[in-house]
C-alpha cells in the first residue's frame, strides 16, 4: 500500500485529503500538534491512517523527524504540504515575530520536510510532492501579505522542484483553493464573505472535499503527465 503523508491532516482541508486518500487506497500519515476531536474520532475507526504530532515550527527537528517517519512507515510514496499558519494584519503593525512564525511554517518548515523525505522517494524512482498553495498568492488580499507571500513562494519551490526531481518519476505540483469555511477563515465572516461569494461565477465556493479530490487525482497514476504547475480550485472566483 503507497503511503502518503500529509501535514495539518488533524483537521479542515488536511483531515479532508486524508479521508479522500484513504478512500482511494493509499495509506495515510496525518501531522500536526494535536488531534482534532474529528480527527480523533476518524483514526479510531481507520485502520490504514495514523498520527504522528509534530510542530513545524521546530525547524530544527525536522530531519529527526523525517529519519523517524521512514523508520516507523518505511519509504513514502507521497507528500502534501498542507499545514499554514493564516495571521493576517496589515504589515505596518505586524509583530516581527507573526512574520517569522508565518514564514517558518509555510515555507521553510515545507522546503525541509520536502528535502528530508524526497530521499527515499528518489530511492525508488516514484513519487509525488503536492503543494497546498493560495489564490492569495497570485491574486493579493488586503491584511494577508506576508501568508500571501509565503504562497507564491511555495509555487516557486513547486516549479523548480519539479525540474530538479522529474527524471527520478516524481512528479511536483500545486494545489490553489479559493476560500474555503475552516478554523483559519472562521474570522471571515459578513460583508467580506458574501463579496466573496458573489464574485464566484459558479456561485457557491468550492469546499474542503473539492479541493481533496484535486488533490487525489494529481496523488494517482492518471496525473503522470501534471508536473511543475499550479492547479486552482476555487469556483471560479479568480476567472
Ligand atoms: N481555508 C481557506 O480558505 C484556504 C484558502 C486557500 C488556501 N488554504 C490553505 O489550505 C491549507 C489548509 O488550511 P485550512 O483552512 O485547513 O487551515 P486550518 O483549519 O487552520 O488547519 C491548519 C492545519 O495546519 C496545522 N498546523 C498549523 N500550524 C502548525 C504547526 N506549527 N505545526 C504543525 N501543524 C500545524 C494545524 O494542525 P495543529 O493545529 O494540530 O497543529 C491544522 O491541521 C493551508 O495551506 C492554507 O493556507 C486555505
Amino acid at each position: 500500500m503507497d503511503k502518503v503523508l500529509i501535514t495539518g491532516g488533524t483537521r479542515g482541508l488536511g483531515l479532508a485529503i486524508a479521508r479522500h486518500l484513504v478512500e482511494r487506497g493509499y495509506g495515510v500519515i496525518i501531522v500536526g500538534r494535536s488531534l482534532s476531536d474529528e480527527a480523533a474520532q476518524w483514526l479510531q475507526c481507520e485502520d490504514k491512517a495514523s498520527f504522528e504530532p509534530f510542530d513545524l515550527t521546530d525547524i530544527d527537528q525536522i530531519h529527526d523527524f523525517a529519519q523517524t517517519i521512514s523508520r516507523r512507515h518505511g519509504r513514502l510514496y507521497g507528500l502534501v504540504n498542507n499545514a499554514a499558519l493564516g495571521l493576517d494584519g496589515v504589515l505596518a503593525t505586524m509583530h516581527e515575530s507573526d512574520i517569522g512564525q508565518v514564514l517558518r511554517v509555510n515555507i521553510e518548515a515545507p522546503i525541509l520536510l520536502t528535502k528530508y523525505l524526497l530521499r527515499p522517494m528518489l530511492i525508488n524512482q516514484r513519487g509525488r510532492v503536492i503543494n497546498i498553495t493560495s489564490i492569495i498568492g497570485s491574486t493579493g488580499f488586503k491584511g494577508l501579505s506576508v501568508y500571501g507571500a509565503s504562497k507564491a513562494a511555495l509555487h516557486g519551490f513547486t516549479r523548480s522542484l519539479a525540474r530538479e526531481v522529474g527524471k527520478a518519476g516524481i512528479t511536483v505540483n500545486s494545489v490553489a483553493p479559493g476560500y474555503m469555511e475552516t478554523s483559519m477563515t472562521q474570522a471571515l465572516q459578513g460583508d467580506k464573505l458574501a463579496s466573496i461569494k458573489r464574485r464566484s461565477p459558479l456561485g457557491k465556493l468550492a469546499d474542503v472535499d473539492d479541493v481533496a479530490q484535486m488533490v487525489g487525482f494529481l496523488m494517482g497514476p492518471e496525473a503522470a503527465m501534471i508536473t511543475g504547475t499550479e492547479i486552482t480550485v476555487d469556483g471560479g472566483s479568480t476567472a
